[in-house]
């Protein structure tokens, strides 16, 4: 079921409340659906209106706010989001071979959610610890030097 169109009306109050608190406050539109972010883990496609009418914007503005942030979603994500590292370092040491694994493990490409919205997949250019080449984030903590057995073990790890 796709959880973007099936947000419960009890998520509609606790949206609404959170809105109320920044009623007609233009410049709070990021502070605003960053909160809303990160109660949800995305961005209700249903919020927008809300979000427009409280502020007292265009729906498209707040649309357009949204889509100029790559860290800002519109989609659900997972719990967990994995970043594999494809610059240059991890890529030289192996960095293809890794992120061809993680999709075997989870069962998912890139940009993909696994249907228990427990992984998110993505990839990163350097995250600036080329030393310890290849490397795998997992939500903050980054799993460095990393292999086919020890990829595997982290997410038969984190599995148990
Ligand atoms: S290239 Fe991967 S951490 Fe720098």
């Amino acid at each position: 079921m796709d959880k973007a169109k099936t947000v419960a009306e009890a998520d509609l109050a606790r949206i609404n409340e959170i809105v109320a608190e920044y009623s007609q406050q233009k410049w709070a539109l990021i502070p605003l659906v960053q909160k809303i972010q990160s109660e949800f883990g995305y961005i209700p496609p249903q919020s927008i209106l809300i979000i427009a009418r409280a502020l007292g914007l265009y729906p498209c503005q707040v649309q357009g706010v949204i889509s100029f942030y790559s860290q800002l979603y519109t989609e659900p994500r997972g719990k967990k989001i994995v970043r594999v590292c494809r610059g240059t370092a991890c890529h030289v040491r192996g960095g293809k071979t890794i992120l061809k694994l993680v999709n075997q493990h989870l069962g998912i490409e890139e940009g993909q959610t696994t249907p228990d919205w427990e992984y998110t997949l993505e990839t990163v250019a350097c995250i600036g610890v080329c030393a310890l080449a290849p490397n795998i984030v997992v939500g903050d903590r980054v799993y460095g030097h990393m292999n086919p057995k020890s990829v595997e073990q982290l997410f038969k790890k984190d599995k148990e």
